[in-house]
């Protein structure tokens, strides 16, 4: 790995959990609970590699259309994960956001998540963006209004909105878009993820599923990154 081109930030489409569950005959749940190891490693190999931003889909709009028991384990497993983890998130110098349609979630769970990213706040090694109830479109379309709202208390003539202006009412608006978009489980597709943001970002999908995605595989991912050419599209 050359260590003067490692990404900024990198995003995971952490896909595969219930296939790993499958593969070795146990519930899917076992394959989410999993899925929490590797976050765990895959953030700490980033942090030691000087990866500044990783953010993670965790839960999409799409995702209540599944079983009520299987969105009910994922409802505790996160609230379990956030008890359980701030206090290293604290040593390691972690901070945390939750970012997605929050309202949706029980009001419980809401102000695990509020006080996880409170509490986190100033710890600068690196940032986890852990997206949940999030969808790339409801992300574009809850930024809009918060134009038009904020347009609405303005005199005079409307001006048009700016790619920029646009971009600081995403719910990543601190963030600086993804360099790496790494999907697990091999699907060809991004699944309504930061359809906004990743505009330019270099895609590696992979067949590992996401309980088995460990430093290896990020390692190898970022040297995969190291080898392209981003042109954005001049010459
Ligand atoms: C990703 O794993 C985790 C979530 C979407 C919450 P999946 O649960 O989608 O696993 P597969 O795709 O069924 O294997
Ligand atoms: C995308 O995975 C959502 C998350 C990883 C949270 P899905 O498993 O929900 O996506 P599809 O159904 O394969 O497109
Ligand atoms: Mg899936």
């Amino acid at each position: 790995m050359d260590p003067k081109n490692i990404p900024q930030h990198i995003a995971i489409i952490m896909d595969g959990n219930g296939r790993w569950a499958k593969q070795k005959g146990l519930p899917r749940a076992a394959g989410h609970k999993e899925g929490v190891s590797s976050l765990k490693e895959v953030l700490k190999a980033c942090a030691e590699v000087g990866v500044k931003f990783l953010t993670v889909y965790a839960f999409s709009t799409e995702n209540w259309g599944r079983p009520k028991t299987e969105v009910d384990f994922l409802m505790a497993l996160f609230s379990q994960t956030i008890d359980r983890q701030v206090k290293e998130l604290m040593e390691s110098k972690v901070r945390i956001r939750f970012l997605g349609r929050l309202d949706d979630f029980s009001p419980k769970l809401k102000k695990k998540m509020r006080e996880a990213m409170e509490k986190t706040k100033g710890n600068a090694r690196i940032s986890l963006n852990v997206m949940v109830n999030y969808g790339g479109r409801a992300e574009i379309v809850d930024a809009a209004n918060e134009i038009v709202r904020e347009k609405q208390g303005e005199a005079g003539r409307s001006r048009d909105v700016t790619e920029e202006e646009l971009s600081k009412h995403l719910y990543t608006k601190d963030l600086p878009d993804p360099d790496l978009l790494i999907r697990t489980a091999s699907e060809m597709r991004v699944s309504n993820f930061m359809l906004w943001q990743i505009a330019y970002a270099e895609i590696y999908v992979t067949p590992v599923l996401w309980p088995d995605f460990r430093r290896g595989q990020l390692i190898a991912a970022i040297e995969e990154y190291q080898k392209r050419e981003r042109r954005f599209g001049k010459l």
